[in-house]
């Protein structure tokens, strides 16, 4: 086990104040398809109501190894300064965040993720709270300066409602991509009662929900490669090796 300040640890973190809203679907999708991908990925569980850790303890033995951690036994405040212990080969680290977060643990949990995913079920109601939710995050987690990224992820959609034009209306006002639509599925419900991901079941049964949760794992290795410190610098134009020339 080694301390993850590593350059290579990619830090998801999934965020909505609004119970309900579909984080912690997503965060067990997300660590699934990266365990189903490799190297094992760690699913931190910052809720003390503990669902993504229930839904680890649910995993069939026989599914790629997820790493869990459960820090809510202490504060958020006190163990999420990405101090914990992960495994050596772990190159991505979700996180799982409880629906009420308080200023100092949304700065905590936000300060050294490498990209933040808000899933927001498009109604009324929660689309004005998510607002709220993305102005304090905004001006808290200073996302541009920093050079993170936040995304939006619609969750339980149905298709074509006047909420989700409403939400992608104000999120195009905000900048602000929508990464991707998930449906109202039961099949993330059965998913996530057996213990597994979407990636992980009959492709015949989730076909009309992979290809969106596909745009949500496009989008962060996206920014995995964004944030990758350059290693190996570009050599400059006249050093390139032939084979790197384009063809005439
Ligand atoms: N795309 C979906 N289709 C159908 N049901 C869904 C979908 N996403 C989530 N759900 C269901 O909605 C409920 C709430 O989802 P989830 O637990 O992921 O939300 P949450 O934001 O983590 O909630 P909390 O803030 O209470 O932790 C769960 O019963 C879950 O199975
Ligand atoms: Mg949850």
């Amino acid at each position: 086990m080694v301390y993850p300040h590593r350059d290579d640890l990619h830090k998801i973190v999934i965020l909505n104040p609004k119970g309900g809203s579909g984080k912690t679907t997503l965060a067990v999708n997300i660590a699934s398809y990266f365990a189903l991908r490799g190297p094992m990925p760690t699913l931190i569980d910052c809720d003390p109501h503990g669902f993504a850790t229930e839904w680890l303890r649910r995993r069939p033995t026989n599914r790629p190894i997820i790493h869990g951690i459960t820090p809510h036994k202490h504060s958020i405040h006190a163990t999420i300064s990405w101090q914990l212990r992960l495994p050596a080969e772990t190159d991505t680290a979700i996180i799982d965040t409880p629906a009420a977060l308080d200023g100092a643990e949304l700065h905590d949990l936000t300060y050294e993720a490498n990209c933040i995913i808000v899933p927001i079920m498009p109604s009324a109601i929660d689309i004005r709270n998510a607002a709220k939710f993305i102005a304090e995050l905004l001006l808290l987690a200073q996302i541009e300066r920093h050079k993170r990224t936040l995304a939006i992820v619609a969750s339980r959609t149905r298709h074509n409602t006047l909420a989700l034009k409403q939400l992608m209306r104000f999120l195009s006002s905000l900048r602000i991509p929508i990464i991707a639509i998930l449906r109202d599925s039961q099949n993330f419900v059965q998913a996530a009662n057996e213990g597994i991901g979407i990636h992980e079941m009959p492709a015949y049964q989730v076909r009309k929900d992979i290809g969106q949760l596909n745009l949500v794992m496009r989008w962060i290795e996206q920014s995995r490669q964004h944030n990758r410190p350059a290693k190996d610098p570009l050599p400059m134009q006249d050093e390139r090796p032939l084979s790197g020339r384009p063809l005439h």
